[in-house]
């Protein structure tokens, strides 16, 4: 007996703790087993060649580089809110009231708010006075629709209750995308901003088309030529509150006015309107002759 346990220096000793052993044995690897399979089978769930190839997966993992591409001209873009472009730009002279600016908070506003929001939107992105067309600001960076929501901040924050307007149609195309960034005017109003996405996109692609044509001075033919190329993008149909060609009602005020002040209007922009109609490269006795057209249309 004691030979054999010299031989062996076995710890086991009886029956119970060879069970004990055999047992042990037998669960140990099984417990092994089992976190093993845990284990690998977690990292299957993130690993590449596993079900894991699920589209959800792959997006989630190409996310980072998906969100470069957000910042794509395509992309819908981001608008300030009135707050934010108020605090940024319009503070500047309507916090203190600066160069007779209304300020903020004050009755200044009561006799602007009275007169509504069309018109408050109309002065301030054309400019009156020391305030300056658009606060500042470039069509390219802050859209009239921007504008339009810090004219409803100062309002409201003045005694106003005026609706936040409407935000414009983003553009479905790239073609319409890139308009704004060309200096196209972004309509305020949400009833019309899908026919002035159109009417943008049309002049985006007639500011390189547009005729550096028939400089033989001032005439109707050359007025009509630029007229059927640009400004019908706007003023056949009535985009953005144009003057319909032909509409002598609409155009009997602006006429009176005087011709000066029309082709004036013309070359330099009014409002919605964006100088020589968008179309940069047109001789200024072309853009004339244009107007020239368009009032002999309304007589
Ligand atoms: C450089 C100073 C200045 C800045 C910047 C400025 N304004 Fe003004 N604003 C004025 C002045 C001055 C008037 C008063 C004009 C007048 O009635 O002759 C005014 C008037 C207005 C009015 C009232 C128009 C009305 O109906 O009589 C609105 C609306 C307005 N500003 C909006 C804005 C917005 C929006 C911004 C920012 C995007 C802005 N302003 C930035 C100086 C400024
Ligand atoms: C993107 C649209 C658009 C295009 C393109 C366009 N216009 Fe206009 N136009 C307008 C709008 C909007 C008005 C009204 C502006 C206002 O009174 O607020 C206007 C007004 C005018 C007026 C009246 C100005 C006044 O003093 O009352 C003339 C003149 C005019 N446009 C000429 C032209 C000519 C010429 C072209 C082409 C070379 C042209 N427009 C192209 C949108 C456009």
């Amino acid at each position: 007996m004691s030979e054999a346990h010299n031989e062996h220096e076995s710890p086991i000793k009886t029956p119970k703790q060879l069970i004990a052993a055999v047992v042990a044995g037998f669960v140990v690897p099984v417990v092994i087993i089992v976190l093993l399979v845990n284990y690998v089978g977690n990292n299957a769930l993130t690993g590449a060649g596993s079900s894991a190839m699920t589209e959800q997966a792959i997006a989630e993992r190409i996310a980072p580089v998906a969100k470069v591409e957000i910042k794509d001209a395509n992309a819908p873009r981001v608008y300030q809110t009135g707050e934010q472009l108020y605090k940024a730009v319009c503070a500047a002279c309507h916090a203190s009231g600066a160069a007779g600016a209304p300020k903020v908070g004050t009755a200044d506003w009561a006799p602007r708010i009275a007169q509504g929001y069309d018109g408050m939107l109309k002065i301030a992105l054309a400019g009156k006075g020391a305030m300056p067309p658009r606060g500042g600001t470039s069509p390219d960076d802050v859209t009239d629709y921007e504008i339009g929501r810090a004219i409803v901040y100062m309002a409201n924050a003045s005694g106003g209750k005026l609706q936040e307007p409407a935000a414009p149609a983003q553009p479905a195309s790239g073609a319409a995308a890139a308009a704004p960034a060309s200096g196209a005017p972004v309509a305020a109003s949400g009833a019309d901003a899908s026919a002035a996405a159109a009417a943008a996109a049309a002049m985006a692609s007639l500011k390189t088309a547009a005729p550096a044509a028939a400089s033989a001075g001032s005439n109707l033919e050359a007025g009509k030529k630029l007229y059927n190329t640009v400004c019908m993008a706007c003023h056949a149909s009535g985009v953005m509150n144009a003057p319909k060609f032909g509409d002598k009602a609409a155009w009997a005020p602006r006429i009176a006015t005087g011709i000066d002040t029309l082709h004036n209007a013309a070359l330099k922009g009014l409002n919605a309107m964006p100088p020589k109609g968008g179309a940069a490269n047109a001789s200024d006795d072309d853009v004339k002759a244009a107007v020239d057209y368009m009032v002999s249309a309304a007589k």
